[in-house]
């Protein structure tokens, strides 16, 4: 399955950005260092803390004074389980649709945000089951849990940790999910790992991400509104399958495509027009859904 999204603007809708020199100069000086691995967590939790108090947002990098932009569309549409005041916009998939969750399963949830893809899977575990979900922004935590006391669901928790070191036990999951957050970890060899770890044998993950297509020049790679956008992060496609691999999962597989196609005027606020016409023709980004096995 492929499909296209143009990504124009705020919430996929069209908008006009006026670029003066010193906007651009600002967007410019806004960098990070990409193997600053500590630094990159921290502005990434501002973000997401912004996101969250700020009530319903629309994109993956939501500080009002940076670019917008939304990889989700529509595609939560007629989810069983949709919980409007848990989504804030901030996914680029619906891997709960592919993630094969029986009633009565362990599920967990990495980068649970305000707990949509959570209360979706909940919705498939059943009373029986349990769903965790694991954020390291305490305004998400908080915002999540609020949710799931007003549903009244009492197998529903969201616990604060980082994905990099994950306060759950070994072999204790029987699916994981995770929607538009593996970009955001900078050590993703240990994310994966993590993730291996807690997984039951036989247990399975199913994650909706963004890779990279081929090159993404190093003022789109070192910008602090695409790092948190979940566009600077991203590895190439078969980096990232192949680190899944290594960290031990089988049958490692992209189930579902988009093509992400972000506006001009958005990543002209970063780049000069040639760097941006390089991205373009290595292949730009994509948004893919994930799965594999633990078969030991
Ligand atoms: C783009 S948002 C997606 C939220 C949610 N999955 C959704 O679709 O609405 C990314 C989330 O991942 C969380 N996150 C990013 N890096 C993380 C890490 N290393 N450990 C735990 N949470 C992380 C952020 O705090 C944020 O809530």
């Amino acid at each position: 399955m492929h499909e296209e999204i143009k990504i124009a603007g705020c919430c996929n809708q069209a908008t006009t950005v006026e670029r003066t020199s010193s906007s651009v100069d600002e967007a410019r000086e806004n960098r990070i260092d990409p193997t600053d691995g500590e630094q990159i967590k921290q502005l990434v939790k501002e973000r997401y803390g912004h996101a969250a108090t700020q009530g319903t947002g629309c994109g993956c990098g939501t500080d009002s004074n940076e670019p917008e932009f939304s990889f989700v569309g529509t595609e939560y549409e007629g989810q069983e389980g949709y919980v409007a005041e848990a989504d804030l916009g901030l996914g680029c998939g619906v891997p709960t649709e592919l993630a094969d969750i029986k009633p009565g399963d362990t599920v967990l949830d990495l980068g649970s945000g305000a707990g949509i893809d959570a209360f979706i899977a909940r919705n498939e575990t059943g009373e029986e089951g349990e769903v965790i979900g694991v954020d390291f922004t305490p305004e998400m935590i908080q915002k999540a849990t609020e949710n799931a006391t007003k549903l009244g669901f009492d197998n529903v928790r969201f616990l604060e940790g980082d994905i990099e070191n994950l306060p759950i036990d070994d072999e204790s999951v029987d699916v994981i999910i995770s929607n538009c957050v593996l970009n955001l970890v900078p050590r993703k060899k240990k994310a994966f790992s993590q993730m291996y770890r807690v997984l039951k044998t036989g247990g399975h993950f199913t994650v909706s991400d963004i890779v990279v297509e081929g090159d993404l020049p190093d003022p789109l790679r070192e910008s602090a509104a695409l790092y948190a956008g979940c566009v600077s992060g991203a590895s190439e496609r078969e980096d990232y399958l192949q680190l899944l691999r290594e960290a031990g999962f089988d049958e490692v597989s992209v189930v579902r495509e988009h093509t992400i196609n972000i506006a001009d005027e958005i990543l002209l606020e970063m780049a000069t027009e040639q760097e941006v016409a390089v991205f373009r023709e290595s292949g730009g980004l994509s948004s893919v859904t994930v799965t594999g096995f633990r078969r030991d």
